[in-house]
């Protein structure tokens, strides 16, 4: 007999069909004893009458999250029993055999009423966490959402390329996550804190539209919007491209997106508003507003663009210049005589996308010049030699026929934190770090072996 999934138990009313999942709840009402058995589709209600002892016997030792098959017949509820707030609520399985497939330990948090249990336990636990309904629903959608994205981009001529995990540091602001070279002592390779320089490498390899569902690490400090680990940006980049091209490509991705996987989500301005940086710090006094009409609506989505940035932050304590984005954003083309005596005066071709007071995404036109490209590496306090070693590969790259391009990276996790209104940006990953960054289900950060320092050539100078 081929299993059906409880969601199906509707369209096979009077059949006897096979089921298998786990048990959700079960309860004793007099002499019968019902159960919800779940499983990836939803929860259907089981009944073990009293006509059958041997049946009842082994259904009364059945706990909560026991993994089971039943083989049963679909009957319709009457009237007065149906539970329209499930989807199966118009049936009942009678059961007729029952096999338990897997005892279950009581788990160290309720399955099937979601009451708070806190972070840690829920983290040490997920695999069971990620049984509770609300959090499936967000591991689903985000599935979803990713094989969307994927569709529409493929449908627009783009090539999916996977940029490698481990290469070189390409400056993003944070701290990198570094892996030491076994064959090559002291040598090491640092986890991409976005794949930039590589997809503007593509560009020049001559792949024009260029995406990638991007892994990206970052040592930061975790914020609720900001993972203290990794993340998942959709990474774009095109050749031959405007900046407006660029908003309204993005603008047409996701507005797609909402409409399809989020038909409860309103988008308040269509278009989405361009306002320059200047306007938003004049009007809102941030470069992230939220223009949302009624700030407590979960389900308004006031998407904009901030354009215009200047190149450069204000400057550091050392006299040098922070870009405002990174280093390879390019001036506006009036202001590039500005970087030889007012460089703080440029203006840029940087471009964010906010939603709802969050960054959501950051790009911009690149540079392609490769003495432009050195002198922002000069005025951010780079070295002539330090130039070379770090940057060298694009500059040289450059002068090879390199198509203008541009691009930008929304990101994945901090979009779906907004559109499932999840708690923090972790919650819409399948095994989230801890708010202190700790994997406390597989422990990790953990210790290793002498023996693996050795070979890697380390030697620990504290240990805490
Ligand atoms: P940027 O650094 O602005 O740009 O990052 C782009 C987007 O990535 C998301 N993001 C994060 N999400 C969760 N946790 C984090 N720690 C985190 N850091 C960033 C945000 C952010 O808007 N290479 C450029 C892109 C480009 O120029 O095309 C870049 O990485 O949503």
């Amino acid at each position: 007999m081929k299993r059906i999934l409880v969601r199906e138990t509707v369209n096979h009313i009077g059949k006897k069909v096979l089921l298998k999942g786990w048990i959700h709840v079960a309860r004793r009402m007099g002499k019968m004893i019902f159960v919800d058995l779940r499983d990836i589709s939803g929860i259907v209600q089981v009944v073990f009458l009293s006509d059958n002892q041997e049946l009842l016997k082994l259904a009364k030792t059945l706990r909560p999250e026991f993994v089971v098959e039943i083989i049963g017949q679909v009957n319709q509820r009457p009237e007065k029993l149906i539970n329209s707030k499930m989807p199966t609520g118009t049936v009942e399985i009678q059961a007729q055999e029952l096999k338990v497939l897997a005892e279950s330990k009581t788990p160290p948090f309720e399955i099937a009423e979601e009451k708070e249990a806190g972070e840690a336990l829920r983290y040490k636990y997920r695999y069971l966490d990620l049984r509770r309904e609300s959090n499936r629903k967000m591991i689903i959608m985000r599935s979803k959402f990713i094989k969307f994205i994927r569709d529409f981009l493929h449908k627009e001529g783009f090539i999916e390329v996977e940029t490698p995990i481990l290469g070189k540091s390409t400056p993003e602001g944070a701290r990198d996550y570094l892996v030491p070279s076994r064959v090559y002592p002291g040598k090491f390779y640092a986890l991409p804190q976005s794949p930039q320089q590589y997809k503007q490498l593509l560009m020049v390899a001559g792949l024009e539209k260029y995406f990638q569902i991007a892994p990206c690490f970052r040592d930061e400090d975790s914020r609720s919007d900001r993972a203290p680990d990794q993340f998942y940006q959709l990474d774009l980049e095109l050749s031959f491209i405007t900046q407006e091209e660029i908003l309204n490509l993005t603008e047409r991705l996701f507005t797609d997106v909402v409409k399809t996987l989020f038909p409860e989500k309103k988008i308040t301005y269509s278009p989405w508003p361009r306002l320059t940086y200047q306007e938003a710090m004049d009007k809102y006094k941030t470069d992230k507003p939220d223009l949302r009409k009624n700030k407590n609506d979960q389900n308004e989505l006031a998407f904009c663009f901030i354009i215009d940035w200047p190149l450069f932050e204000p400057e550091l304590e050392d006299g040098h210049l922070a870009p405002a984005h990174h280093m390879f954003t390019a001036p506006k083309d009036s202001d590039v005589p500005l970087l030889e005596y007012e460089p703080k005066k440029a203006r840029s071709w940087q471009h964010d996308l906010a939603l709802n007071g969050y960054e959501v995404g950051g790009g911009s036109i690149r540079i392609t010049d490769p003495k432009i490209q050195e002198k922002v590496f000069e005025l951010v306090g780079i070295s002539k030699d330090d130039i070379q070693s770090k940057f060298g590969h694009l500059l040289e790259a450059f002068q090879y026929g390199v198509p203008p391009h541009g691009g930008i990276a929304p990101g994945i996790d901090r979009m779906l934190m907004i559109l499932l209104n999840a708690a923090n940006v972790r919650e819409v990953t399948a095994f989230p770090k801890t708010g202190d960054n700790r994997d406390l289900l597989m422990n990790s950060p953990s210790e290793v072996s002498e023996q693996q320092l050795k070979d890697l050539h380390l030697k620990l100078s504290s240990k805490k």
